[in-house]
């Protein structure tokens, strides 16, 4: 019997795992690069600023995604508590996406425009200033490093590079716009950008 010749030769055994898996892999997986709804930007995404990008790098920097999420699923419990689900089309633009798997702190992708940009200021500073119980980490360097404005220009470029539409004039003007901003004031401006093009 073939079965038996499969059950008693692991090797081929593990070879024709392999190929039923890839090919019900492939069929998951293969649809969604040619899938609009997945490519598309929702209606009224827009790049991120030369701020807000310099704000996602210090994001990355920080480990900020090891304890925040930044998806929302579409289950009643996560909606009410951070507003509309995550849609594929609000992160085009993101390379990476900052999705992140672990939620000791709260999910982050609606926190745009929640509270005030003071209010982001002093609790990244110290964040047991406003939620006394928060075990977050306090972020007070952000306050006395300024951001390499030489750089801007090279970031918004490898962007457009991953298909981001920036145009030249974004890239000349790049320098210009976050020259003589902290870490803080850019980090600031890209979570109060978050979430804001769908709500
Ligand atoms: C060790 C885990 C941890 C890290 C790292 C961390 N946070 Fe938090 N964060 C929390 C916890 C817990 C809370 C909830 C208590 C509070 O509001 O301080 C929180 C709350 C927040 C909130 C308020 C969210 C809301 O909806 O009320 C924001 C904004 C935030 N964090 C941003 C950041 C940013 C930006 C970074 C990186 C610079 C960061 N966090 C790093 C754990 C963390």
């Amino acid at each position: 019997m073939s079965h038996e010749v499969i059950e008693k030769n692991i090797g081929l055994m593990a070879v024709l795992v392999l190929l039923v898996i890839s090919i019900g892999g492939l069929v998951e997986i293969v649809p969604l690069f040619f899938l609009k709804s997945t490519t598309e930007p929702v209606e009224g995404l827009k790049p991120y600023s030369a701020l807000q990008l310099e704000g996602r790098d210090i994001y990355i920097r920080e480990g900020c995604y090891l304890c925040h999420s930044q998806m929302i699923r579409p289950l009643r419990a996560e909606t009410e508590r951070y507003g509309h689900y995550s849609v594929a089309g609000e992160f085009v633009y993101d390379h990476p996406f900052q999705w992140g798997s672990k939620r000791t702190g709260p999910d982050l992708a609606r926190v745009g425009g929640r509270y005030s940009d003071e209010w982001h200021r002093v609790h990244l500073n110290n964040p047991r200033d406003v939620v006394p119980e928060s075990n977050m980490p306090a972020f007070p360097w952000l306050n006395e490093h300024s951001i390499d404005a030489s750089l801007t220009p090279r970031k918004l470029r490898a962007m457009r590079s991953l298909g981001v539409p920036y145009s030249d004039a974004d890239i000349a003007a790049a320098s210009a716009a976050v020259a003589g901003k902290t870490e803080m004031d850019a980090l600031v401006a890209y979570l109060q950008n978050l979430g804001t093009a769908l709500s």
